[in-house]
């Protein structure tokens, strides 16, 4: 049984809602450590429109209606939204399964709005935790340069360090679809942290951990074994079985603690903008770590390279555990 703390940190979370986007909002409302305060959508896996639809349907299903969802930005920074990717994520963002319709709407504001508006409203305690491109985030130190400084920290899904990108050799998918969000976000003066592939690929959901979702007794577990079928799917390229990698995930279990980073030196980390063949590239200044893990002086960018435990069991048990409050 897990205790529930008495002062729960306050999250932020910005999405593409998405297949392992929704594992880790059922992770995240699973879990008696944090308060999710509020949700920014943002155009990646399916445009900033449809991830907002799919977030509050999960929330809903959740029975978690109360937890504000501001739509976001449709296009990047630079460039336009390419339509998403409908054979990795299925035609909506999840899976092709209709959820049941939540009826909520979204928030007046936009996410970058929501995000200034929480950063204030929880000064020095709001964690930002960024599963999606960037582009809500850099559009919001945009608006308000003082945001970095009002935040606690900032942990972000994306970038490959030491192991080849998922979209081109180098770039990883959040971060190639807004590269020019991403060199602002890891350029500001706050703490961010990197959840890289070199992590989240070594966390694997297999076919067994699907079958407990969907044997659960809550809606909500049963929906996410049923939105990963297609997710499955589009992993046999990847693993060589059906199963999925649990990226979103495992960087919402380290906000809330429920795994811990063992290897995370804070490095200097540039991304690539260029239009050539390196572009959206995160490029980790990792010299010289070969002689033990080691942070450089004055850096406030942290790369996760090794993490304490597997995701998947921990993960499981949170959301079949999990029962909404009434
Ligand atoms: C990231 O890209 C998206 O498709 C996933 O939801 C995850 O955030 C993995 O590269
Ligand atoms: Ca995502």
């Amino acid at each position: 049984m897990t205790s529930t703390p008495t002062t729960r940190i306050p999250v932020y979370l910005d999405c593409d809602t998405g297949i392992d986007d929704a594992l880790a909002l059922a992770y995240l409302l699973a879990s008696p450590e944090i308060d999710l305060v509020g949700i920014g959508s943002v155009s990646g896996n399916v445009s900033a429109a449809q991830g907002a639809v799919n977030t509050l349907d999960l929330l809903a299903l959740a029975g978690r209606p109360d937890v504000p969802v501001a739509v976001g930005a449709h296009h990047p920074v630079a460039g336009e939204f390419d339509g998403g990717v409908p054979h990795i994520h299925g035609r909506n963002g999840v899976g092709n399964v209709d959820l049941p319709p939540s009826g909520l709407e979204p928030v007046a504001e936009s996410a970058a709005e929501l995000l200034i508006r929480l950063s204030h409203q929880h000064e020095g305690e709001l964690r930002v935790l960024a599963i999606g491109p960037f582009t809500n985030l850099a559009e919001a130190l945009r608006i308000d340069a003082g945001l970095a400084g009002r935040v606690h920290g900032v942990t972000v899904m994306g970038g490959a360090a030491l192991t080849p990108g998922n979209v081109t050799p180098v770039a990883e998918a959040n971060v190639w679809n807004d590269p020019e969000a991403a060199a602002e976000v890891v350029g500001a003066d706050w703490d961010v942290t990197l959840v890289p592939l070199d992590v989240t690929e070594e966390n694997v959901f297999e076919e067994s951990d699907r079958e407990a979702l969907l044997a659960a007794e809550t809606p909500l577990a049963r929906a996410l074994g049923e939105i990963l079928d297609v997710y499955f799917d589009f992993y046999v390229v990847v693993y060589g079985r059906r199963s999925c990698a649990l990226h979103d995930p495992l960087s919402a279990a380290l906000v809330v603690g429920g795994i811990t980073a063992t290897k995370a030196p804070a490095v200097p980390i540039v991304v690539d903008t260029t239009q050539g063949p390196g572009r959206g590239q995160t490029i980790c200044d990792l010299r010289g770590q070969r002689m033990g893990t080691h942070d450089r002086v004055g850096r406030r960018t942290r790369v996760v390279l090794d993490t304490d435990r597997p995701l998947a069991e921990h993960l499981v048990e949170r959301i079949l555990a999990y029962r909404p409050a009434v």
